[in-house]
């Protein structure tokens, strides 16, 4: 069953949401070579409860952590560890708090150092996707119309692996509430998207193959072939002619540009 948001609801939403851009933030500043992930998440854990809300991933489903960070051929779900951060890794960064009763949950993938320039094209294109399936994120349209542009761009396009196993869902005071939301589609199928559902849109696309295994851990998600993955995500509400994105990337990305042990990777053609 959809719940579709009030305003005022959508208001609480949009303040998980950025809380959840501000902790990205935070954490786009101190990302370096050197770097053991799971410092990452103890200070992700701590800037949540500073801001009076709750790491929502803690527990759920009993997962471990504060947040999942994510290396190179890990597409999602990777456990904060003692390992470090080097120059060439991707690290796809996800998110979630409880403020207020409401969740928000997003993620980003940064480049430290400089990574391949294959690599740097295919962070490039997965934001790229995610922007391409919010446009889709109106009222009228369906969620297959999502996962068309987000697959059409992604796979058809460049020729990349789009993960089928893991989906985007509908957010609010649970994490994952209905529908269910492909990376991939066919256009005019599916639900038809209304004013105040509120989405999380998440693309995880691959460098090579679309397979993906979960290891013994029961969480951790990594490609098969070992190549690298990408997962950007955004919390949008659905509205009439243009989406209403809940969460931000431009305090990220100022962050981003700021940190000299960061690459900012740009579309190529
Ligand atoms: N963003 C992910 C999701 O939407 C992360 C949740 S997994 C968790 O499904 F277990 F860590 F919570
Ligand atoms: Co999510």
């Amino acid at each position: 069953m959809v719940k579709i948001k009030t305003d005022d609801q959508v208001e609480l939403m949009r303040k998980s949401a950025l809380l959840v851009s501000k902790t990205l933030t935070e954490i786009a500043g101190i990302l370096k070579p050197g770097v053991a992930t799971l410092r990452l998440d103890e200070i992700i854990g701590a800037f949540i409860r500073d801001h009076n809300a709750v790491p929502s991933f803690l527990n759920y489903n009993g997962y471990p952590f504060n947040s999942c960070i994510s290396v190179n051929d890990v597409v999602v779900h990777g456990f904060p560890n003692e390992s470090e951060l080097k120059d060439g890794d991707i690290v796809s960064i996800d998110v979630g708090v409880i403020l207020d009763k409401w969740h928000g949950d997003h993620a980003y993938t940064f480049a430290i150092g400089e990574p391949a320039p294959e690599v740097q094209q295919l962070v490039a294109v997965t934001k790229e996707s995610l922007y391409k399936g919010i446009e889709k994120a109106t009222t009228g349209h369906r969620i297959g119309d999502i996962g068309f542009a987000i697959q059409d761009y992604t796979e058809k396009a460049h020729g990349y692996g789009v993960v089928r196993e893991l989906v985007g869902h509908g957010l609010g005071q649970k994490m994952h509430e209905d529908p269910q939301v492909p990376n991939y589609g066919k256009r005019g199928t599916g639900m038809k998207l209304q004013n105040g559902m509120v989405l999380a849109i998440e693309p995880m696309i691959n460098l090579g193959k679309k397979e993906v295994f979960t290891e013994s851990d029961g969480w951790t998600v990594r490609t098969k072939d070992g190549k690298p993955s990408v997962h950007f995500e955004h919390d949008v509400c659905i509205r009439q002619g243009k989406a209403d994105v809940l969460s931000n990337y431009a305090a990220i990305e100022e962050a981003e540009q700021k940190n000299p042990e960061l690459f900012v990777c740009t579309l190529k053609a």
